[in-house]
């Protein structure tokens, strides 16, 4: 399709781009009983499209479960998650199957690479499972942008664990979805690698528009982030524009205080 001579749209602005991913009222809860657990207690966010959100809190605070919850990984009990304007609850498997196939990028710390199958053979699986035709084009900006272009025809096995995880991160790129979630994508790499996947993704926002929501413990890479949103008890706590390192900090450790006196 010819289009070069239509200018692409400017930048929609942070105040009014349209919401890629909305809870409301969303609850989640395991078990019965004595045994149950309130891991999401009516939490209600958005994530703008083409922002960076960070979510942090601590462990068992309900991260991976909202995160599992909005990809359409784990059923909800009550309240709403929707993709764009699609209500996740109610869709039939096929549906939802196609949904995350499409729209959803999932980021998992485990990077879930297949081991017999080359970099770019991994990048491209979702698409070539989907009978997509992959977009070449766009393929190899996204291995340009992540740094990958002298290792496509090499195994998991004979990449770093930065490259890995940066493969991981191309291939939820590169099927182009609304939103990517990345479950601490950074926890299992040393700083320089972590650095390098974080950057990218920052960047995959500004020069993209790429939708990006993180779970992270680090304050260092939650400053890479448009946006940090606080959990605990399953619960949104508290919110943080444009976060530096120590701005996010000097937030954990308020918590930490108010949690003692409490
Ligand atoms: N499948 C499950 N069955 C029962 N309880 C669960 C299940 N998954 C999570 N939980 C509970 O729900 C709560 C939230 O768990 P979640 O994994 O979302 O925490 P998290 O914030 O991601 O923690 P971490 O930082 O340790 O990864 C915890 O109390 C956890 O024990
Ligand atoms: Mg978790």
């Amino acid at each position: 399709m010819p289009h070069a001579a239509v200018p692409r749209p400017a930048f929609p602005s942070r105040t009014t781009a349209a919401v890629a991913a909305r809870a409301t009222d969303l609850s989640k809860v395991y078990g019965q009983g004595e045994t149950q657990v309130v891991a999401l207690d009516a939490v209600s966010v958005d994530f703008r499209q083409a922002q960076f959100t960070a979510i942090m809190g601590p462990s068992g605070s309900g991260k991976s479960t909202l995160m599992h919850c909005m990809a359409g990984l784990d059923a909800i009990s009550g309240g709403s998650a929707r993709i764009g304007d699609v209500e996740l609850t109610g869709l039939k498997d096929k549906k939802l199957t196609q949904l995350r196939r499409d729209k959803i990028g999932f980021i998992f710390q485990a990077f879930n690479l297949l081991p017999t199958l080359t970099a770019l053979e991994n990048i491209t699986l979702p698409m070539d499972i989907a009978g997509r035709r992959v977009d070449q084009e766009w393929v190899g900006r996204v291995v340009e942008t992540v740094g990958l272009s002298g290792r496509l025809s090499h195994r998991p096995a004979q990449l770093s664990g930065g490259q890995q995880q940066r493969v991981a991160v191309a291939r939820a790129l590169a099927a182009q979805p609304e939103i990517i979630f990345a479950d601490e994508p950074t926890g299992n790499l040393d700083s320089r690698s972590g650095a390098e996947v974080l950057g990218f993704l920052r960047e995959s926002v500004r020069a993209m528009d790429q939708t990006v929501v993180m779970v992270t413990h680090d304050p260092v890479a939650a400053a890479y982030a448009d946006r940090v949103v606080f959990l605990a008890d399953g619960r949104i706590v508290d919110e943080l524009a444009e976060p530096t390192a120590d701005s996010v900090l000097d937030r954990m450790r308020r918590f930490e205080t108010a949690g003692r006196t409490s």
